[in-house]
């Protein structure tokens, strides 16, 4: 006589046929809930909810998710709902922390020649932002380093884009940005438009790192994995003109240790720019006074095509 179950009996060959059943009933309701949106009328409707299904289905499967954590996971949603207002995007910042934003923003902003790359937008635009002309400043009483900013929009050919619209957007040297004091101030952030030769520039105050909101459930859940809710210091970019893929972006500070732990995944090598530190009494490229030291930064700004792919 052989072991137990050997000869396709007993315990083992049991298990093995339990777990061929197990299987099968799982599949089984996967492919039930794929099958019952095959009616949608709307085709991308349809390959939407039939991919979202077999992947959730499959990562059910994988981690063997229990009960207790299919609960846990309700209530994380639930207290996102909770926290979500008109101005509090709870479900965004998930998406931002699991790097869904930016890997949408990759799919949906394709590599075009040498076009300047796109990252995340945040939480912080402000729509009408005040107007500044070249050289103005956008601090408005923000506290922080006067740096200088200047640059160039331009096509894919390297022909100067005049009048596009630069929208630029910071945190203070304390972190927060204006919308977070809620007084209704409105300092560092405006916008400018490029001149004939496709130049801009402007005074802001030096990029430092803060953190995305973490007093909610996203919060908890970075703390939990270990991981810091704080960003690279940067300095938000979003530019239009007419017949050009529009651009939301920003650039980071050379050196920052945070460039590589982005609460956001937002950093791209290609945005990353040197804020050459000027001693005190630097003269400044306009004649203005400023005491203290002051930083200095170029970003030259290539549009893609408005047709060019995904755009
Ligand atoms: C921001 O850069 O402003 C930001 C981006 C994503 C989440 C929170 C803030
Ligand atoms: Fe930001």
């Amino acid at each position: 006589m052989g072991e137990p179950g050997s000869d396709g009996t007993g315990p083992d060959a049991a298990g093995a046929a339990g777990a061929a059943e197990q299987a099968a009933r799982e599949q089984e309701l996967t492919d039930r809930v794929v099958a019952s949106f095959a009616g949608a009328d709307d085709e991308r409707l349809r390959t939407v909810m039939q991919a979202l299904t077999r992947h959730l289905h499959a990562f059910l499967r994988e981690v063997r998710l229990t009960e207790d954590e299919w609960n846990t996971g309700i209530e994380f949603l639930t207290a996102a709902g909770h926290i979500t207002d008109d101005k509090r995007q709870e479900f965004i910042l998930l998406s931002d922390v699991l790097g869904a934003s930016m890997q949408t923003i990759a799919i949906n902003n394709e590599a075009y020649a040498n076009a300047t790359e796109a990252t995340v937008f945040g939480p912080f635009f402000v729509d009408d932002a005040p107007r500044i002309d070249n050289g103005g400043d956008i601090a408005a009483g923000a506290a922080g380093q006067p740096c200088w900013v200047e640059g160039t929009v331009t096509d894919t050919s390297g022909d100067p884009v005049p009048g596009a619209r630069i929208e630029v957007w910071e945190a203070d040297e304390d972190g927060f940005y204006d919308v977070q004091y809620g007084d209704d101030r409105t300092a560092g952030r405006a916008h400018l438009f490029t001149e004939a030769d496709g130049g801009y520039r402007f005074w802001g105050t030096t990029p430092t790192p803060y953190p995305i909101p973490h007093d909610g459930p996203v919060g908890a859940l970075l703390a939990a994995s270990g991981r810091s809710p704080l960003r690279a210091a940067h300095l938000h970019f979003m530019v239009t003109a007419p017949g050009l893929r529009t651009l939301v972006t920003h650039i980071f500070v050379r050196g920052d240790e945070l460039l590589d732990a982005d609460s956001v995944f937002g950093v791209k090598d290609s945005l990353v720019m040197d804020f050459a530190e000027q001693p005190a009494g630097t003269p400044t490229p306009d004649g203005r006074a400023v005491e203290g030291t002051w930083s200095r930064t170029r970003f030259d700004i290539v549009l893609a095509p408005a047709t060019s792919p995904a755009a």
